[in-house]
């Protein structure tokens, strides 16, 4: 369907009450992704450029979020039903713009293929106004789709004005519509507010059209899961459960073996390699790539990541950090923010790294926390090397060069250099930067009492009257 003379109209003014937050409901995420960029994404995705958003309850959080978003907001002062949101957007529409699609910022779950499907019958049929229904075995808080005796669809009745038999009418509105321009531009004006909610509904238009012999449709969805608004937390979750499984599913069907779909979480912007395995228990966070062959948990969570191909990275939580190829990491690796790990790095057990640099095949195999460092390319070291980074007023680097054997539990006093090819004696404390290929030793040097424990275990038995001293 050509998007030509089609323009969006996403509703996103209203207050949300029902979430119980401080922010804006379109902003909340779904799998890393706030509810309304899904939709706007849906619309760019179907080639409708520029939708019109309606903001109005918190709109300058909501505007200020999407500043880079190519939308044109229309102001909604006051919430007074979706009619009159709709209303709002009316001048913004230009005299080329035939079909007006109108869709509600909390279905974060509609796909461009249906919105399609929609649109295509809506043009085909020559509707005035075309609307997403669906049957929902609970339809509590829809509007019901009202059919006379000869099936044909005459109206939506919200639930608030229901009367019982209408209340007991399973096909619903799903608030989604295709509307003719010039319909719109017909009917929105003459809408008023003679209901239990006292609002301009959007959804008055249908009988308003038919009444004056227009076409109108219910365009059917068969699995109206597509629809589902959010309008609470629990709803948000299960909107999320439904999405994760498509993401989980995409990658699957790129190439990535996901191992336990129901324990591992992916965020809707990350980027997976062919071959990667994801193992149980793994949360893949924000805009994280990943290489080819790389296998990722189980038990690890990435934020924010670049990682290479062919790494192994298990049991670990690795937060804005860039990672080469052919490295190791974990269990139980520690990688903070500023973290750059070059190719054929290993990074072994409680190990953590802030803010460091790690060049080519270095190795830090167990307990171990480097922070703001660089150290170079084969550079060993020890178990229990700390670097002492904070003196309590400032962050100050360690320098660590090529080649160098960083002796285990040595002390690193920032800030300190240690030089290419130099060695650290184990248990050192280094506060002076040390040359090249020298040893530095920063410790007492070891002295043997012969005979001291004899002495010793007598003097205690001397003592003794009777109990242990
Ligand atoms: C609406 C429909 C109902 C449908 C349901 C589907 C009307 C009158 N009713 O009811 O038939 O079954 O959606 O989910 O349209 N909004 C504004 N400004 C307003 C009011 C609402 O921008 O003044 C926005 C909201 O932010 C939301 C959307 O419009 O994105 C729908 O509003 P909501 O209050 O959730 O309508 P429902 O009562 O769910
Ligand atoms: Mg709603």
């Amino acid at each position: 369907m050509a998007p030509e003379g089609v323009a969006g109209v996403v509703l996103a003014a209203g207050k949300g009450t029902r979430m119980k937050s401080n922010l804006p409901k379109v902003l909340h995420a779904v799998c890393g992704i706030p509810m309304v960029e899904h939709v706007l994404q849906a619309l760019a995705d179907l080639g409708v450029l520029q939708p019109i958003l309606v903001v109005g309850h918190q709109a300058e959080q909501v505007q200020t979020h999407l500043a880079n978003a190519h939308v044109r907001y229309a102001l909604q002062h006051e919430q007074k039903g979706t009619g009159h949101a709709v209303q709002q957007a009316l001048p913004l529409l230009t005299d080329d713009v035939e079909h007006v699609l109108v869709l509600s910022g909390d279905t974060p779950l509609l796909t461009e293929k249906s919105l399609n499907a929609m649109l295509t019958s809506h043009v085909d049929s020559s509707a005035a106004i075309t609307v997403a229904s669906f049957h929902a075995p609970d339809p509590t808080g829809y509007g019901r789709i009202v059919r006379s005796k000869s099936g044909e669809f005459v109206s939506i009745v919200e639930q608030k004005d229901a009367d019982p038999d209408t209340l007991a009418i399973q096909e619903v509105n799903g608030g989604l519509y295709c509307f003719q321009a010039s319909a719109l531009r017909r009917f929105l004006p003459e809408l008023r507010p003679d209901n239990e909610q006292g609002e301009l509904y959007l959804t008055d238009l249908i009988k308003m059209a038919r009444d004056a012999n227009q076409r109108v449709e219910a365009f059917t969805f068969s699995d109206g899961i597509e629809l589902a608004g959010v309008n609470d937390r629990w709803q948000l979750a299960e909107c999320a459960a439904v999405m994760r499984k498509r993401i989980l599913r995409r990658h699957a069907e790129s190439g990535v073996t996901i191992v336990d779909p129901a324990s591992t979480y992916i965020d809707g912007r990350a980027a997976l390699g062919r071959d990667v395995t994801v193992q149980p228990m793994t949360v893949i966070d924000g805009v994280t790539r990943v290489g080819e062959r790389t296998e990722i948990g189980p038990n690890t969570r990435l934020i924010d990541c670049e990682v290479g191909s062919d790494c192994l990275i298990h049991m670990s939580h690795i937060a804005r950090s860039k990672i080469g190829d052919r490295v190791r990491c974990g269990p139980f690796a520690n990688l903070r923010p500023g973290t750059e790990i070059a190719s054929d790095v290993k990074i072994g057990n409680f190990v953590e790294v802030k803010n460091s640099h790690l060049e080519t095949g270095v190795s830090v195999s167990h307990l171990t926390y480097l922070g703001d460092a660089d150290v170079g390319a084969y550079t060993n070291v020890g178990a229990g090397t700390i670097t002492c980074n904070w003196d309590g007023f400032v962050k100050s680097r360690t320098t660590i060069g090529a080649g160098v054997f960083v002796g285990s539990n040595s002390t690193l006093v920032a800030p300190v250099n240690l030089g290419d090819g130099s060695f650290t004696a184990a248990g050192s404390v280094v506060t002076n930067d040390v040359p090249p290929d020298a040893l530095a030793v920063g410790r007492s040097r070891q002295t043997n009492k012969e005979q001291w424990v004899n002495s010793w275990r007598q003097k205690r038995t001397k003592t003794d009257d009777g109990t242990q001293t």
